[in-house]
C-alpha cells in the first residue's frame, strides 16, 4: 500500500494491541480517514468494492447454454459470497451477453441473482447494446448513465460502446447483422466506440456539482483511452472525456471489454482494465505485425499457455484508499496480480512484477 493502510491491517494491528485497548469501531473508521490527504478532507472514506466483467453468456437453444462460459460468471459469484469483510458493492463491467437476446440477459440476472445481500451497479457492453440499443437493459436491468455517490467518492457509470448514427442506424439490414458486426474483435466493418455529444454533456453538468477534491470513479466498458483501434480497444472521443476529467486531483477509470491486465496514467488519471470470466484476449503486440501499443507502465500478462482459454480469467476486488485504487485480480489459471498507484511513481504499479527481472515473458505468439 504505498499510502495509507488496509482495514483489515489496523484491526489486526488493534487486536495483537490486546482486548484491553479495545477500540469503538466508529473511531476505527474515523483514524481511517486520518491518514488520507485532502481526500479525507473531502469526507472520503476508504472501502472495497468487487468487479465482475465479461461473461458473455452465450444461448445455443431452447435452456442450453455454453457451459464454459455460464461456469466462469458462477464462480465469481460463489467466491464473492465468500469474501470476507464483504465488499460494500458489485460492479458489473458489461458483455454479460454475447448477442444481446433476451434470453442471455436474463440468464446472466438469474446468475448475478445468487449475489447476496450486495447491491450490483450494471455497466452496458457492446454485446449487451447493439442486438436492441440497450432497450432491454433499461428496462431490466439499469439506466446507460448515471453517477452515485459512495462514503465521500464519487462514481460515474457510462455508456461508452455508442458510434455514429449511421453506422448504428442506417447500414445494416437486420438489428442481428448489426449485433455480429460489433461484436466481431477485428472487423473492417467495424466502428470505434465512443461517448458521445450528448452524455458528455451530462457528464459535464454532473461533475459541476462535485467538488474538486472528491475523489471520482469513472466506470466505463470500454478503454477512455485509445490502445488499439482495430479491435476497438479504443474510444474515439477519450481526450474530450479525459478533458472534463482533469480538474479533479483524484481520478480513476475502470473498464472491462480488454479481458487482460492493462493499466495506464494520462495526466491525473488512472485507467485499469478488469478481467473476463469469459476468456482473455491477447495483447495486440502479440500478434507481431502491430507496433506495440499498450501503454509502458503495463507490465503483460504472463500466458504461458496461450491454447488454455481460461489462464487469464478471473475477477477482482478495488480497495479505494485515500482515494486511489488498488486492484486485486483473482486469476483462476494464472498468477494473481495487485495493481496499485504508486504516489513517487505518479502512475499504478504492480507490486510484484513491475520490477523487470521479476517478470516472466510473456508469449510472442498467439
Ligand atoms: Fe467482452
Ligand atoms: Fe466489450
Amino acid at each position: 500500500m504505498s499510502n495509507g493502510f488496509k482495514r483489515r491491517d489496523f484491526l489486526k494491528g488493534t487486536v495483537a494491541a490486546g482486548a484491553a485497548t479495545a477500540i469503538p469501531l466508529s473511531l476505527v473508521e474515523v483514524s481511517f480517514g486520518m491518514g488520507s490527504n485532502n481526500a479525507a478532507a473531502a469526507g472520503a472514506q476508504d472501502f472495497t468494492f468487487a468487479y465482475i466483467s465479461d461473461s458473455h453468456l452465450t444461448h445455443i437453444k431452447g435452456t442450453e447454454f455454453n457451459d464454459n462460459f455460464d461456469k466462469g460468471l458462477k464462480r465469481a459469484v460463489t467466491e464473492l459470497n465468500f469474501m470476507s469483510p464483504k465488499p460494500d458493492f458489485v460492479i458489473y463491467g458489461g458483455d454479460l451477453s454475447q448477442l444481446g437476446k433476451k434470453a442471455e440477459l436474463d440468464h446472466g440476472l438469474e446468475i448475478m441473482s445468487g449475489i447476496r445481500e450486495l447491491d450490483v451497479k450494471w455497466v452496458i457492453g457492446e454485446h449487451d447494446y447493439y442486438l436492441d440499443l440497450g432497450a432491454y437493459w433499461r428496462d431490466n436491468i439499469s439506466e446507460l448513465y448515471y453517477s452515485f455517490d459512495h462514503k465521500g467518492v464519487h462514481f460515474v457509470v457510462l455508456n461508452s460502446i455508442l458510434t455514429y448514427d449511421e453506422w448504428t442506424h442506417e447500414r445494416w439490414p437486420t438489428a442481428m447483422d448489426r449485433m455480429k458486426a460489433m461484436a466481431r474483435l477485428d472487423n473492417p466493418e467495424g466502428s470505434p466506440f465512443m461517448v458521445g455529444a450528448e452524455q458528455r454533456q451530462w457528464l459535464a453538468d454532473d461533475l459541476a456539482q462535485v467538488d474538486k477534491a472528491t475523489p471520482i470513479v469513472v466506470l466505463s466498458h470500454s478503454p477512455l483511452y485509445q490502445v488499439f483501434k482495430p479491435w476497438n480497444f479504443w474510444t474515439e472521443d477519450a481526450a474530450e472525456v479525459q478533458k472534463l476529467l482533469q480538474p479533479f486531483d483524484k481520478v480513476n477509470v475502470l473498464h472491462g471489454h480488454v479481458h487482460q491486465v492493462l493499466y495506464n496514467q494520462i495526466g491525473n488519471i488512472t485507467f485499469q482494465a478488469m478481467m473476463a470470466t469469459a476468456w482473455p484476449w491477447p495483447y495486440p503486440v502479440s500478434y507481431a505485425q502491430h507496433a506495440n501499443a499498450v501503454p509502458k507502465t503495463t507490465v503483460f500478462m504472463n500466458r504461458a499457455d496461450p491454447h488454455n482459454l481460461r489462464d487469464g480469467t478471473g475477477w477482482g476486488s478495488v480497495d479505494l484508499v485515500s482515494g486511489r485504487e488498488t486492484i486485486h485480480h483473482t486469476l483462476w489459471r494464472n498468477t494473481n496480480r495487485t495493481i496499485a498507484y504508486d504516489a513517487d511513481a505518479g502512475h499504478p504499479v504492480d507490486t510484484k512484477y513491475q520490477d523487470p527481472a521479476s517478470q516472466i515473458p510473456p508469449q510472442d505468439h498467439y
